[in-house]
């Protein structure tokens, strides 16, 4: 049985806050574009339930926050009731085969096309800068596409977009769900607010450290509000650099990487914590071995 250097099996209980799993094998999130129109069907409930065990722990792909959240196809969504009815039924099949299942939610930003978008608009981000032709963007057609140029929120406009968070989370939790994982990895909203190499604001969500953790802090303070800390978890990948999300000082954005519980020492005075469990994929070799592939497709050719 594989051990760690503190000789603890995989395969031995853990207490993550209040849940209480037999074994430390999690399925990490992945976007498996199965949701035909963005309501999950009969095919992610199998993919879910296929992946459940007794006292295991899932977390789900990706899942849409609000419209203008998408920019793969047939992503599924937690912003209407038809979602939220749809999700009932996949979580009920996971709890029937005893795993507890987290709600990953996911708004990509300025990783998105007009196609994508309601009304045809462009996406919104942090900046008006586009992401580099270096990446592609996979297209309703399965083709791939260029990044187009997207639109930076005004100040006036970013509390809209945190009650969408806090509003998923609540539907997450009317859909059965045992928590909530808030994407902050991987170059997507939270990222393009929280990463020097994209955030060219000057107003009070740009600059400084404080400034640029502000919408993330935002976004954990109001889902936290909204279903209680100890259903929450946050994804951040401060040192990966997919699709253009790079800093010059990673080590500065880990507010939560070391422990959990930790009062969270970059959020100038925003005190959230993140109890439940978090998964800072601060120093994840992703893209890895596995993923190479995926990785070559979405890139240009000059890469
Ligand atoms: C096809 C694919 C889709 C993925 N979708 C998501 C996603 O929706 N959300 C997320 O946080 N990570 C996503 N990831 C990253 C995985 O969760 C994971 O970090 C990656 O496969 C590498 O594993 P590692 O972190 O254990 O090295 C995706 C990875 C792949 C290959």
């Amino acid at each position: 049985m594989a051990e760690n250097r503190t000789g603890t099996s995989l395969f031995s209980p853990f207490k993550m806050g209040k849940f209480s799993l037999s074994h430390r094998v999690v399925l990490a999130p992945m976007t498996r574009c199965r949701a035909l129109n963005g309501i999950p069907g009969d095919a992610v409930a199998e993919y879910y339930t296929q992946r459940s065990t007794p006292g295991g722990f899932l977390i789900t792909e990706g899942t849409l926050i609000s419209p203008s959240a998408p920019g793969f196809p047939h992503v599924p969504g937690i912003y209407s009731d038809a979602q939220v009815e749809a999700w009932k039924k996949v979580v009920d099949a996971v709890h029937a085969k005893g795993s507890v299942l987290f709600c990953q939610l996911w708004h990509v930003g300025r990783a998105s096309h007009q196609v994508y978008q309601p009304g045809g608009v462009p996406p919104i981000s942090s900046t008006n800068k586009p992401i580099s032709n270096r990446w592609r963007i996979l297209m309703p057609d399965g083709t791939y596409g260029i990044y187009p140029a997207p639109r930076a929120l005004k100040t006036s406009e970013i509390l809209e977009v945190v009650e969408h968070y806090r509003q998923a989370s609540l539907n997450a939790i009317r859909a059965g769900f045992d928590g909530v994982e808030i994407h902050g990895a991987h170059g997507y909203l939270i990222d393009q607010f929280l990463k020097k190499g994209i955030n060219d604001r000057a107003d009070e969500y740009g600059g400084s450290i404080e400034n640029r953790c502000r919408f993330m802090m935002q976004v954990i303070q109001a889902v936290v509000s909204g279903v209680g800390a100890d259903r929450v978890a946050f994804r951040m990948s401060p040192a990966i650099d997919h699709l253009d999300a790079t800093d010059s000082d990673p080590i500065q954005l880990r507010p939560f990487s070391d422990r959990e519980n930790e009062q969270t020492p970059a959020a100038g005075g925003l005190e959230t914590r993140v109890p439940a469990c978090h998964s800072a994929t601060l120093y994840s070799f992703w893209p890895n071995r596995v993923t190479q592939n995926w990785h070559r497709r979405r890139r240009g050719p000059d890469d």
